[in-house]
């Protein structure tokens, strides 16, 4: 695996990989790996001839008062994972390479990056999107992989290529979970066994949804009323969002008649979790 620091070595090693009509899968994260990460990288070295995995901890994604200084960091076993899945490139750039002074350039889908979790965290997707397109034109991927997991990401970054006209196809893998059915995230390191516990009220809070749906509820406000009261019996937990809106514009349904998506997104103590699911009538 070679390891680029700088967007010039990274660039050209991409561009290498890339020659001889060969196939760029790029999966973006930011590091502190798990499960969910790595089921991308393999969705990627399935799909495409080289694959190129980028960490970076992307402060303008973080709000003032978020977690970006505790973020976790573990570049050495991050290495190591990605070695074993036999990763072309690693690009893990410093922060001053991706943002050196002076930087004031953003890219923002409007609209759509204020819905959901952007709603509750101002700023968050325009971080996001400024990166991702960052990122695309410094590895020139032809498809770019992201997790369900983080469903209303994956909307914005559909609208940026589309608006854009980047020429990078944009594959969505499935939520890889817990045994118990926690979604994987790198934040559920700051858990304790307690919240851990509770943590699970998010699943339980989407499968309520599900089993409404399943017993032929349509009407989301309904199905949503249900879901919220399995947070009012969990203690210690604070609902941001329980939503039901269409995948991609996010914008709330009334009535659940196409593939809609359920998100909700909580604080289990300091800690705040996402999740969703995906509803086909
Ligand atoms: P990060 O949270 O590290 O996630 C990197 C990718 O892994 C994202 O596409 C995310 O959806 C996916 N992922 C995380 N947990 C998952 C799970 N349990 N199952 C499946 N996929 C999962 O998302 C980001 O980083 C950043 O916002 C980034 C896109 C890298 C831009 O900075």
């Amino acid at each position: 695996m070679k390891i680029c620091s700088t967007i010039s070595e990274a660039r050209a090693a991409c561009r290498d990989a890339r020659s001889s009509s060969k196939r760029l899968g790029v999966v973006p994260t930011m590091g502190a790996l798990h499960e969910g990460h790595l089921s991308l990288v393999r969705a990627a070295k399935a799909q495409c001839d080289a694959v190129a995995v980028s960490i970076f901890v992307n402060p303008t994604q973080f709000g003032p008062k978020e977690d970006l200084s505790k973020y976790p960091r573990q570049f050495d076993r991050d290495c190591r994972l990605l070695e074993k899945e036999a990763v072309d490139i690693l690009f893990a750039p410093p922060v001053e390479e991706m943002y050196p002074p002076g930087a004031v350039t953003w890219v923002l889908v409007e609209g759509l990056s204020e819905k959901l979790d952007g709603r509750s965290r101002p700023g968050h997707f325009r971080g996001v999107t400024t990166i991702v397109a960052k990122l695309f034109h410094i590895l020139e991927p032809d498809t770019a992989f992201f997790g369900q997991k983080d469903a209303a990401q994956l909307a914005v970054i559909r609208r940026m290529v589309r608006d854009l006209d980047f020429p990078v196809e944009i594959v969505a893998c499935p939520i890889v979970r817990e045994p118990d059915g926690l979604a994987m995230s790198s934040r559920n390191a700051y858990l304790n066994g307690e919240e851990r516990v509770r943590a699970l009220v998010l699943q339980r809070s989407l499968q309520q949804a599900q089993q409404g749906f399943q017993a032929g509820e349509r009407n989301a406000v309904n199905l949503i009323s249900a879901a919220k009261e399995v947070f009012a019996r969990e203690p210690q937990t604070v609902l941001d969002y329980f939503e039901i809106v269409d995948p991609d514009t996010l914008d709330p349904v009334e009535r659940v008649s196409q593939k809609t998506l359920v998100a909700v997104a909580a604080h289990v103590g300091a800690t705040r979790l996402i999740d969703n699911l995906v509803l086909e009538p």
